[in-house]
C-alpha cells in the first residue's frame, strides 16, 4: 500500500468533509476522535504511517484525509462507483488510496489477518448482511492493539422523531423492532452496538452521540444566531450518557 503526501497537504488539515451536518452539529468530532487514536497508535507503535482499512469507504471522505496525513489506507467496498468517486477524490489531494472490491464479511480475505491498526467502519452495518458477520471479519483484521471506529444509526432517535411527528404508530414498531420503515436500513442502539463488537472478542471503547439536538429537530441550526450554540450544546451532550444515547448516531470504538 502506499500514500503520496504532498507536505502542502498536511499542514492545516481538517479533517473530512463527511459528516458535516447543515446544521454544524458536531461536524469533527469523529475525526477529532479518530485523529487521536491514530496519533496514540502511532506513539505506541512506533511507526509514523500507520495501515488504515476504511471498510464501505464509500466516497474516501475518511480516507483521503488520513492518505493525506501520510497512512497507508486501503478503502474496500463492494460499490465500483463509490470506489471510482474515492479515486478521484484521491486524485484531487494528490494521494494514493488502495482500492478492493468487496464486502465487509470477506474483509479478512481481500486485506489479511491482522493487517491493520485502524479499522473505519462508518454508517455500513445498516447495510450489510450480518452485522455480526462483518464484525469478525473486521475483528480478524485487526492487530493486538488496534482499533475498529463503528457509526451506524440510533434507531432510539428514529422513535423519537416519529413519534414527536405524531406517527406513533411507526414509532412503536421501530421500537419493537418489526422494522417500522419498510426497506430502509437497519438501526442500532449503543448496547446493540456495544455487544456486536464484544461478541467479535473486542472490547468496547469510547462511546459518543452525533447530532442528539439536531437529529430531533429539524430546523436546528437554520438559525445562524444560534448555530455556535447548538454546536457547544451538542458538544456537551455527545459524551452525556443519557443525551449521548439518544442521538441520531452513535459512535463507538471497539479495541482488539
Ligand atoms: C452510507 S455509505 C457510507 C460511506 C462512508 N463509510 C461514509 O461514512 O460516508 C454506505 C457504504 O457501504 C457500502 N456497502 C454496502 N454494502 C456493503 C457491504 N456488504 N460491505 C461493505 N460495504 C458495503 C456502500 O457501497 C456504501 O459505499
Amino acid at each position: 500500500m502506499t500514500a503520496e503526501v504532498p507536505a502542502r497537504a498536511v499542514p492545516g488539515m481538517r479533517g473530512p468533509d463527511v459528516g458535516r451536518e447543515r446544521d454544524g452539529a458536531r461536524p469533527t468530532l469523529v475525526w477529532d476522535v479518530l485523529r487521536d487514536v491514530v496519533a496514540a497508535r502511532a506513539a505506541q507503535s512506533g511507526r509514523a504511517a500507520l495501515d488504515i482499512v476504511d471498510v464501505g469507504g464509500g466516497t474516501g471522505g475518511f480516507a483521503v484525509p488520513f492518505a493525506a496525513l501520510g497512512h497507508h489506507v486501503t478503502v474496500v467496498d463492494p460499490s465500483p462507483d463509490a470506489l471510482a468517486a474515492a479515486r478521484r477524490r484521491a486524485a484531487e489531494m494528490r494521494v494514493t488510496l488502495t482500492e478492493v472490491q468487496g464486502e465487509a464479511d470477506g474483509l479478512d480475505s481481500l486485506v489479511g489477518v491482522d493487517a491493520a491498526d485502524l479499522v473505519i467502519c462508518h454508517s455500513v452495518l445498516e447495510y450489510v448482511d450480518s452485522p455480526a458477520a462483518a464484525m469478525a471479519a473486521i475483528a480478524r483484521v485487526l492487530r493486538p492493539g488496534a482499533t475498529v471506529s463503528v457509526l451506524a444509526a440510533n434507531v432510539v432517535s428514529a422513535v423519537l422523531q416519529r413519534a414527536l411527528a405524531g406517527r406513533y404508530e411507526q414509532a412503536r414498531r421501530l421500537l419493537d423492532g418489526e422494522g417500522g420503515d419498510a426497506g430502509l436500513p437497519r438501526r442500532f442502539t449503543l448496547a446493540g452496538l456495544t455487544a456486536l463488537i464484544e461478541s467479535a472478542g473486542l472490547r468496547a471503547g469510547d462511546a459518543h452521540g452525533i447530532r442528539v439536538f439536531a437529529g430531533l429537530l429539524p430546523a436546528a441550526g437554520a438559525d445562524q444566531g444560534t448555530a455556535a450554540e447548538l454546536r457547544a450544546l451538542e458538544e456537551a451532550a455527545a459524551a452525556y450518557p443519557p443525551l449521548r444515547d439518544i442521538a441520531a448516531r452513535l459512535h463507538v470504538l471497539g479495541h482488539r
